[in-house]
């Protein structure tokens, strides 16, 4: 089935020199392409938008701190498949589950700087399309 996802490149995908890394990674896969990308860093209000179910969690402070920290790459990316594959890329969220192979487990060891979002579901990735990219909605 061919889906869009919203994929996240996070403030230290970027910072560490991982950004290329990774996109090469989604864009090898056949038949997936590079629908948006846009390097930004991220207001408050956005990311509140983003992360509104996390309210309340003791690890969101510090969440939207750390993400609001420096530039991250927003991407949309189109093809078959794309939102279960691309999680599947990404490795578990705690990257010390994250098996060998994967973004995650490669190259993270903590759960809060773990690299990369990618949307869960076809509703989540067009709610989080239209906080990202407005114009793509
Ligand atoms: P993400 O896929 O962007 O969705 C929520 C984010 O919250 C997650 O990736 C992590 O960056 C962060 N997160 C989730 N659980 C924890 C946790 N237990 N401790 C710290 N950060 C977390």
């Amino acid at each position: 089935m061919t889906q869009r996802t919203l994929v996240l490149l996070k403030p230290d995908a970027v910072r560490r020199g991982l950004a290329g890394e990774i996109i090469s990674r989604i864009e090898r896969k056949a038949g997936w392409q590079l629908a948006a990308v846009e390097l930004r860093t991220f207001d408050r209000a956005t990311l509140e938008q983003h992360y509104g179910e996390h309210v309340g969690k003791p690890f969101y402070e510090p969440l939207l701190t750390f993400m609001g920290e420096g530039p991250s790459i927003a991407l949309i990316v189109e093809g078959e498949n794309v939102i279960p594959g691309v999680r599947a890329l990404a490795g578990a969220t705690d990257p010390l589950e994250a098996g060998p192979g994967t973004i995650r487990g490669d190259y993270a060891t903590i759960t809060r700087e773990n690299l990369i979002h990618a949307s869960d579901s076809p509703e989540s990735a067009e709610r989080e399309i239209k906080i990202f990219f407005p114009a793509h909605a």
